[in-house]
């Protein structure tokens, strides 16, 4: 419970000091209410995420349910990442286990940490040969269609709105030189047919979201990549619905980042699709693994329909292959140089890679409210160095008054309208940690919800 430190002492107060105490008091005794209505960036590009939305993109990652209540996970990916992808819980064996019965817990979950962050949702995936459960392999030709048109419709529908693009159907092509599909429930009982009849289906359910074909292996021009190539040809062609491909990009030392993967992603641009990069990772540490991230995502940015990258887990502690230490935060969340090259790359201006650089992040909820004010409550989160001090500041609109502060040491600016927040004391956060301070906005006819400056770590 937020205890009351400072009461601000300015002169334009519009209520006597009796008011605000009733305010605090009842403040004291509300419950929390209306959580979540803006939030700002630590520094100017000093995260992935921020970073990012500067070029325009998303830095997204993909993100498993069971890890969001590890605060390190959940600070890390909060402050970061300005998009995510379930990792597993939207997949046909979570999402519809038996036939017609829908759970959708795990991933609503996810769904709802990143809506209350403004976080942009991927949709992975609804059609594809793995994690299916038993019973749809064992359907007739007829019944398959019906299932798999059903599925889809009924995923996309609960969340629909909410998803920005949809890994539609998922790795239906063989590897190897062949260009053919794979073997699938789908593509033995359906025939060629049923990506495109997926894709049609998917559009009918949520026309708003963007609708991805996803693979691994098609990073650069190869059998694989041109088949895929000719099947988006084919269906932009026809009309058949299509507004993406996702690159999977699971690289490592066989299988490393290909010279030709800007004019893949290119080739694939130019037939009038987005690109995505959609579950980067790269096995290797040091300067070599961040050079071969820095690479990709300069590729991106070279390509105006490349609209973001997502990064296959947070930390190489969950990474579906761990021992390669793959992604960008080592297993106990410190930056790696990959990360380093990364920011940079996208034109960022943080440090880290070992560097240990003090940095927070500002987040702002309403807590209760009155017809003739409101309680705020900022919370401040050190980034992945633990932090001896912060300030953000917290801007009203005239004729709102801040009228009382808690657990912070305010300063003001002369319009009275921006107030600077220090810690009281001690301002110290091992990183990824939280702590929080409230104020009091008197309305004077004017709801609108304060604006957080960025956030100064020391
Ligand atoms: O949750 C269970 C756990 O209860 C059980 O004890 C454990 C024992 O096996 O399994 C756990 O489930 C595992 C799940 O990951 C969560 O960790 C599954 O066995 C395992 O098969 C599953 O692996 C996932 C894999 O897809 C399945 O194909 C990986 O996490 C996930 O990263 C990976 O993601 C795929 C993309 O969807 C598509 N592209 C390739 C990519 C990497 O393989």
């Amino acid at each position: 419970m937020a205890t009351r430190t400072s009461i601000r002492k300015a002169p334009e107060r519009p209520h006597p000091r009796p008011r605000t105490a009733l305010i605090l008091g009842l403040a004291g005794l509300l419950a929390a209410a209306g959580v979540t209505a803006l939030s700002a960036p630590a520094q100017a590009a000093s995260t992935l995420g921020a970073a990012a939305a500067e070029k325009g993109r998303y830095f997204g990652t993909a993100v498993a349910a069971n890890h969001l209540g590890e605060s390190a996970y959940a600070n890390t990916l909060n402050t970061e990442f300005n998009s995510v992808t379930p990792e597993n819980e939207m997949k046909w064996d979570a999402v519809e286990p038996s036939r017609g019965s829908f759970s959708y817990g795990s991933a609503d979950q996810i769904v709802n940490h990143a809506q209350s962050r403004g976080m942009k949702v991927r949709g992975h995936t609804l059609v594809w040969h793995s994690q299916l459960p038993g019973w749809v392999g064992s359907l007739g030709a007829a019944d398959l269609r019906t299932a798999m048109n059903n599925h889809i419709t009924q995923v996309m529908t609960h969340w629909k709105g909410k998803i920005h693009s949809w890994d539609v159907v998922n790795e239906a092509f063989q590897d190897g030189s062949s260009g053919a599909r794979r073997s699938s429930p789908f593509q033995d009982k359906l025939g060629n047919g049923f990506i495109e009849e997926a894709f049609r289906t998917a559009r009918a359910a949520d026309p708003a979201a963007k609708l991805c074909y996803n693979d691994y292996n098609t990073d650069g021009v190869n059998a694989k990549s041109n088949a895929v190539y000719n099947m988006v040809r084919d269906f932009k062609a026809r009309g058949v619905p299509i507004d993406c491909v996702g690159f999977q990009s699971h690289f490592n030392s066989a299988s490393p980042v290909p010279s030709d993967y800007q004019a893949n992603l290119q080739r694939f641009a130019d037939l009038g699709v987005d690109v995505q990069i959609t579950e980067l990772d790269i096995e290797g540490s040091g300067s070599a693994q961040a050079t071969s991230y820095s690479n990709v995502v300069k590729a991106c940015l070279a390509v105006t329909r490349c609209t973001g990258v997502t990064v296959w887990g947070v930390t190489d502690k969950y990474s579906w292959r761990a021992s390669g230490t793959p992604l960008l935060f080592d297993g106990n969340y410190n930056k790696k140089p990959a990360y380093t090259a990364v920011l940079t790359a996208l034109g960022g201006s943080g440090s880290g890679g070992g560097g240990g650089s003090a940095s927070c992040s500002v987040s702002y909820s309403k807590q209760e409210e009155w017809s003739d004010r409101f309680n705020g409550k900022v919370t401040v989160t050190a980034g992945s160095s633990a932090i001896i001090g912060w300030t953000t500041t917290v801007t009203v609109t005239s004729p709102q008054k801040i009228s009382a502060t808690w657990n912070g040491t305010p300063t003001w600016d002369s319009s009275g309208n921006v107030m600077t927040m220090r810690p009281n004391g001690n301002g110290s956060l091992a990183a990824g940690a939280s702590t929080s301070f409230g104020f009091t906005v008197m309305k004077n006819g004017n709801s609108a919800a304060p604006v957080l400056g960025s956030c100064t770590a020391s």
